[in-house]
């Protein structure tokens, strides 16, 4: 009671560095192991030179590049691990799969934050399967997504997925403003009153998926598959890559063909679930 678990971190990247110092900060005894020894080792902390040295702790969290790079380190000497290397569903799964039958205790978690921001209440870690979150309120604020063990894995993506859209869409923009002289300091903040005003569409956007109801009084499918061809044209003719503008254009031009013209442009979903 009251003597606190000892913790290994595997990876002193960017992230696993920063979820070290956080550790101590807490006042965990923390065990740290990197491949390689170019990086530094975290003030107070123990380095050792084997993953099979950090086992030794009570939890073990791995924060590597990929499931590729962790996978042939994982042993079942390991007593409980906390994963907290990004990968997709179904290598969440089978890593909660090959715990079970090694008897390891496992979480799965995916970290909503940038390494600046572990320690604080901005960190938000997302962790699923095992409702123990073990050390995870030492990086931020653990939130439970569900029991299926792939689920956190699952909503890294979408999250990210939403974020690389966007920052896709801001920097064909930027670049499509810059041809013609206007800095990114004139426009973005143009761009952010923007995106916050069409968030708001969302959670309606979302009903009709569900419903799929498509009918609109708003803005049908048709005119903005005839927008996006003219942004894929714009950019074009001031000689821009155009890979971005064009994807979406094919996608909705797809479900305009496939009957949706005068639906919203939540139909498009249609298309993308198959
Ligand atoms: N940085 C972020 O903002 C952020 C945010 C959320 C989630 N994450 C996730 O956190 C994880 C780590 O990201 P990071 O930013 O810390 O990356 P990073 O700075 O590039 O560090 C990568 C780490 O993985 C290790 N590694 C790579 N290949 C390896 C191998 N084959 N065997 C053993 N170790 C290997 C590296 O060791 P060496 O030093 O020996 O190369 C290093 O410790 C990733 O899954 C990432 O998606 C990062």
């Amino acid at each position: 009671m009251g003597t606190k678990k000892t913790v290994s971190v595997l990876g002193l990247g960017r992230m696993g560095g920063a979820l070290a110092r956080a550790l101590v900060d807490k006042g965990y005894e923390v065990t740290v192991w990197n491949r390689s020894e170019d990086k530094p080792t975290p003030p107070n902390t123990t380095r050792v030179s084997t993953p099979e040295e950090a086992f030794k702790s009570d939890v073990v969290i791995t924060c590597l590049s990929t499931y590729e790079a962790q996978q042939p380190l994982l042993t079942n000497d390991i007593k409980t691990l906390v994963n907290l290397t990004s990968g997709t569903p179904e290598q969440a799964r089978n890593t909660a799969q090959w715990a079970e039958s090694n008897g390891v205790e496992y979480v799965d978690g995916v970290i909503m934050a940038v390494p600046q921001q572990i320690g604080t209440p901005q960190a938000r870690i997302l962790f699923s399967g095992n409702e123990n979150h073990y050390v995870l309120d030492a990086f931020g604020e653990p939130v439970h997504v569900g029991e299926d063990a792939g689920l956190a894995a699952l909503y890294d993506l979408a999250l990210l997925g939403l974020m690389w859209a966007a920052f896709g869409g801001y920097l064909q923009a930027v670049a499509l403003m810059g041809s013609a002289g206007i800095a990114p300091e004139r426009f973005t903040p143009m761009a952010v009153s923007w995106l916050n005003e069409m968030t708001t569409l969302l959670p309606e956007m979302g009903e009709e998926t569900q419903s799929r109801q498509y009918e609109t009084e708003v803005s049908a499918l048709d005119i903005n598959v005839a927008g996006l061809r003219m942004l894929t044209e714009a950019g074009r003719e001031q000689g821009l890559d155009t890979t971005l503008p064009q994807a979406l254009h094919d996608l909705f031009e797809r479900a305009q063909r496939n009957g949706h013209g005068a639906h919203s442009i939540a139909s498009v979903i249609e298309e993308i679930r198959k």
